[in-house]
């Protein structure tokens, strides 16, 4: 076999990571991401089935992209997702293997999904009061979900545990600091998220935005912090308790994007290929597959596309469009 490129984009960024949705379905209506009563869902023929993803998996690992992260909707409400996770575990070149879930399926799919070869998890959890957790994804189920944080916690293999909160103005400065609480009693690392323009509603403002600053310099006030180095494409900017007593982290795409080393492409339930989460135009890679593309076409279908990905996102810049897609119908 002839050397195969390792995949760049225009700007000459390498891309190591690719966000893998594997259903647009979910069971919450988180109010950053879905409307009430939910969204359309795809008709089950348009999702990629298994062998599906698992082949794109392998074509991308053969590029250089090494890091897949498989996520919704909410993943583990695909039926049978721990064999998929095993499957793409299995795919040579493949070296870490991630989930982000709203881990209310937790407590059924972790052990699972820890034998499958998943090694980092990351669970949202925006309020640690049942009441406040309702309103925000209007499901009651934070004891469910911390249920499953604890079984899986119980696996060593499973660490570090990562938990998303999404900051928004008006609801999440009473959380910050029983967050900060529960990172320093457990052995999970916090991070906040800022509120970003991809939710059903189109109800996004900067005025919603708590900005990572804003959550550290309170965090901070309490619980003095110490920066930790950055990682060369990390998303969050991580500090420990002064105390030795855990990490929390801020991930600040709205206040201080990070596009200038972004190693990510996405690719949706349905097989559109994103090079960006605020893309405005993707690239089918699910007709191609159909119809028996060779790996050598796939790969020069998706060069192309990547070629032209975005130097930076436009959220900040006056004339910014938001994407018709949600967060759940792109994979976050
Ligand atoms: N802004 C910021 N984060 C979001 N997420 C979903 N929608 C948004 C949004 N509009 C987060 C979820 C989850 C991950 C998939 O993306 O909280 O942690
Ligand atoms: Fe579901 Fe995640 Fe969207 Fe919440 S943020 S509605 S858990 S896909």
């Amino acid at each position: 076999m002839s050397k195969i490129d390792l995949l760049r984009d225009g700007h000459n960024r390498r891309i190591r990571d690719v966000r893998v949705s594997v259903t647009d379905r979910c069971n919450f209506r988180c109010q950053y991401c879905m409307p009430a009563e939910g969204l359309p869902w795809l008709e089950r023929d348009a999702v990629l089935s298994f062998e599906e993803i698992e082949r794109l998996v392998a074509v991308l690992a053969t590029m250089g992209v090494h890091d897949i992260r498989l996520t919704g909707g909410e993943p583990l409400v695909r039926r049978d997702f721990p064999r998929l996770a095993a499957m793409l575990a299995a795919v040579p070149g493949v070296q870490d293997l991630s989930v982000t879930t709203n881990g209310f399926l937790l407590e059924r799919d972790a052990e699972a999904l820890v034998a499958a070869g998943i090694n980092r998890f990351n669970v949202s959890v925006d309020s640690l009061q049942r009441d406040r957790f309702f309103e925000m994804t209007r499901r009651d189920a934070l004891p469910r979900v911390l249920r499953g944080l604890e079984k899986l916690a119980t696996f060593p293999d499973a660490h570090p545990i990562k938990i998303n909160a999404v900051g928004m103005k008006g609801f999440t400065e009473t959380e910050i600091l029983p967050m900060a609480e529960f990172a320093r009693t457990h052995p999970y690392e916090v991070r906040f998220i800022e509120f970003m323009p991809l939710d059903a509603d189109h109800s996004w403002d900067r005025s919603k935005v708590l900005s990572g600053e804003e959550i550290r310099a309170a965090i901070d006030a309490v619980y003095p912090l110490e920066a930790e180095p950055r990682e060369p494409s990390a998303t969050a900017r991580v500090y420990r308790f002064a105390d030795g007593h855990g990490k929390i982290g801020f991930i600040n795409p709205v206040s201080e994007p990070f596009c200038g080393d972004c190693d990510r492409i996405r690719i949706t339930a349905e097989g559109k290929l994103r090079t960006c989460l605020f893309s405005l135009h993707e690239y089918d890679l699910r007709v191609p597959l159909r119809d028996g593309a060779s790996d050598e076409q796939l790969r020069e279908t998706i060069r192309n596309a990547v070629w032209k990905k975005e130097l930076k996102h436009h959220v900040n810049d006056p004339g910014f469009v938001q994407p018709s897609r949600t967060m759940s119908q792109i994979g976050g």
